[in-house]
């Protein structure tokens, strides 16, 4: 059986880009692999700071994922924490890669760009990411378009360290969906916590609507298409054609067919996501993280080996 892995950081709320971008295509394919998914939360200390919101963060997106649709008993959910091997491999490959070729990484460009200093985790970010990948011997990687270039860093540290020290990893492939490569946010850029221009997954019916109604509209337009572009990815573009055409213009009336569609996507969701307890999210990643630790263990004394520091 092939592997499947994805990843996400707990650094906000679960919104409609990673939904549409990773998470749904995630949970269309999940049952045909060795599937895993991985809270990043060591991704996530590069920005965030405050640790109660990162547990909370972590605790609410195990709830999301078992509320979309992911069996904890076919995928393995875990945090990325849970497992040391991750960062210990992280460093391994971090010493095959040379400082250029890691300063060409849009996380890290993207900030030092804006002016801002970038800390040397955000800077070592795209090794991390190779070590989560690797370490599970992962064929297939579901991620929004923004994440392509890292995956493509992946492949680049395995045929590095193979070259190296011999065949060790495989080379993943990501897969990015045409439809929802990015999915835009409400200002039209891509959807991003950083630029808060999201709507929330799962945000209450009036959180949605609010959200929905910010979206920006081309006044020049009659088709507003930052309100089209999402409702293509929540409803069949044959079903909303019509509803377009006949509201040329008239964009509030389009909106509040957005709002309702997404409300309606979300509400047995939601029902579903409320009869998750903590105690719940607990089990699922205490069982998530025994899983990941026993398969990555096994992968790192081949690593450890390879590298020579086993005596
Ligand atoms: P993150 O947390 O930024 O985003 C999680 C997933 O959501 C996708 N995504 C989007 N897709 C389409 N349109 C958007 N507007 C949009 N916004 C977010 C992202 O592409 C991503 O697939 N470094 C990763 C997390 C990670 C990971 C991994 C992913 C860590 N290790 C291993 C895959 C495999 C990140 O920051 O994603």
């Amino acid at each position: 059986m092939q592997r499947l892995l994805t990843g996400v950081q707990p650094s906000g709320t679960t919104h409609l880009g990673n939904y549409f971008g990773a998470l749904r295509p995630f949970v269309s394919m999940y049952k045909e692999y060795e599937s895993m998914l991985m809270l990043a939360d060591y991704h996530a200390l590069t920005t965030l700071k405050d640790h109660a919101e990162l547990r909370e963060n972590v605790m609410n997106a195990v709830r999301d994922y078992i509320a979309i649709g992911v069996d904890p008993k076919q995928a393995t959910i875990f945090q990325q924490s849970s497992v040391p091997a991750h960062t210990e491999l992280a460093w391994i490959l971090e010493c095959q890669v040379t400082v250029p070729f890691l300063m060409q990484a849009h996380a890290y460009k993207d900030k030092v760009a804006k002016g801002l200093e970038a800390n040397a985790g955000l800077f070592c970010y795209p090794m991390l990411m190779a070590a989560d990948i690797l370490m599970y011997d992962t064929d297939v990687v579901p991620v929004g378009i923004d994440q392509k270039q890292h995956v493509e860093y992946a492949r680049e540290a395995a045929a590095k360290f193979n070259t190296a020290y011999g065949e060790t990893f495989k080379e993943p492939k990501e897969m990015v969906l045409r439809d929802s490569a990015t999915v835009p946010g409400t200002d039209g850029k891509k959807m991003s916590k950083s630029y808060g221009n999201t709507i929330p997954l799962f945000g209450t019916k009036d959180e949605i609507h609010k959200a929905v109604m910010a979206i920006v509209t081309d006044s020049k337009g009659e088709s507003p298409e930052n309100v089209y572009a999402i409702h293509r990815l929540v409803k069949d573009e044959s079903e909303i054609a019509t509803l377009y055409k006949s509201n040329k213009g008239k964009y509030k009336v389009v909106k509040d067919a957005l709002a309702d569609d997404i409300d309606a996507m979300v509400a047995p969701m939601r029902e579903k996501r409320e009869s998750i307890s903590d105690a719940d999210v607990i089990k699922i990643l205490k069982d998530g993280a025994e899983r990941a630790r026993e398969q990555a263990e096994a992968k790192m004394e081949i690593v450890r080996q390879k590298v020579g520091v086993t005596i």
